[in-house]
């Protein structure tokens, strides 16, 4: 069987992560979520006191540090060079400035050659903003994956107390919305539907009913 990749974009909070693992699980593809390759440079960034509008000064961050997203039985674990910050990459702290960082151009360009290289020669995954656009504009399947900013907002929230972090709806709401502006706005590679992906609103289906529409869809590809 030919070597298959799966691109899943879309806004923050409309499930991909969930989403992406799961197909990934289901159909023994590899899972590379790109995002949390953004939000460890984030991290990295801020407890280095790097700083965030500086492009030149995050590329030589970025440059020398290994972002490695280690799959184990427990799940994808997330490492900067020896640290695992699987956990630490998901604070508010880190949601409020990972798309200026992701906003940068050379950190893109870096980002997207790692991601490559993940995928290549890999049966894949892959879930974020600019796969099926940029990223892997050859993708044997995209999936650009939406809901309603307030179901997006609930999603998170429920996600973050389940995790025992402090999290407050209203903020949340707001800064998905943020998000997503700048996310979409930015000049390089933003945030796009690509012509030829499907389109899967998930406000009111079940995860189980979303994973089910994207193996069929993969299953009609293979
Ligand atoms: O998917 P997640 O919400 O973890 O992504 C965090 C942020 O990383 C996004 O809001 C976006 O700014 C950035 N990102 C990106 N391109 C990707 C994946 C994530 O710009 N492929």
């Amino acid at each position: 069987m030919k070597l298959m990749n799966i691109a899943i974009d879309g806004p923050a909070g409309a499930g991909k992560s969930t989403v992406a693992k799961l197909v990934a699980e289901q159909l023994q593809f590899l899972y590379i979520d790109t995002g949390a390759m953004y939000r460890a440079l984030t991290y990295a960034a801020l407890t280095q006191n790097v700083n965030l509008e500086n492009e030149d000064e995050l590329d030589s961050l970025l440059e020398g540090i290994q972002i490695d997203l280690r799959h184990t039985e427990s799940g994808v674990l997330v490492y900067v060079d020896e640290n695992d910050v699987t956990e630490l990459i998901r604070t508010d702290e880190v949601n409020k400035h990972v798309s200026l960082v992701a906003s940068h151009p050379s950190v893109r360009i870096e980002m997207v050659e790692r991601q490559r290289i993940l995928a290549t020669g890999s049966n894949a995954v892959l879930d974020g903003r600019d796969i099926g656009t940029y990223v892997l504009p050859q993708a044997d399947l995209k999936v650009f994956l939406t809901a309603s900013v307030e179901e997006r907002a609930r999603r998170r929230h429920e996600e973050q107390v389940k995790r025992g972090f402090p999290s407050e709806f209203e903020e949340l709401k707001k800064d998905i919305a943020r998000r997503d502006e700048l996310d979409s706005t930015r000049e390089f590679a933003p945030l796009k539907k690509a012509d030829d992906a499907i389109e899967i609103d998930s406000t009111s289906l079940t995860i189980a009913e979303v994973v089910k529409s994207i193996i069929d869809l993969a299953k009609e590809r293979a």
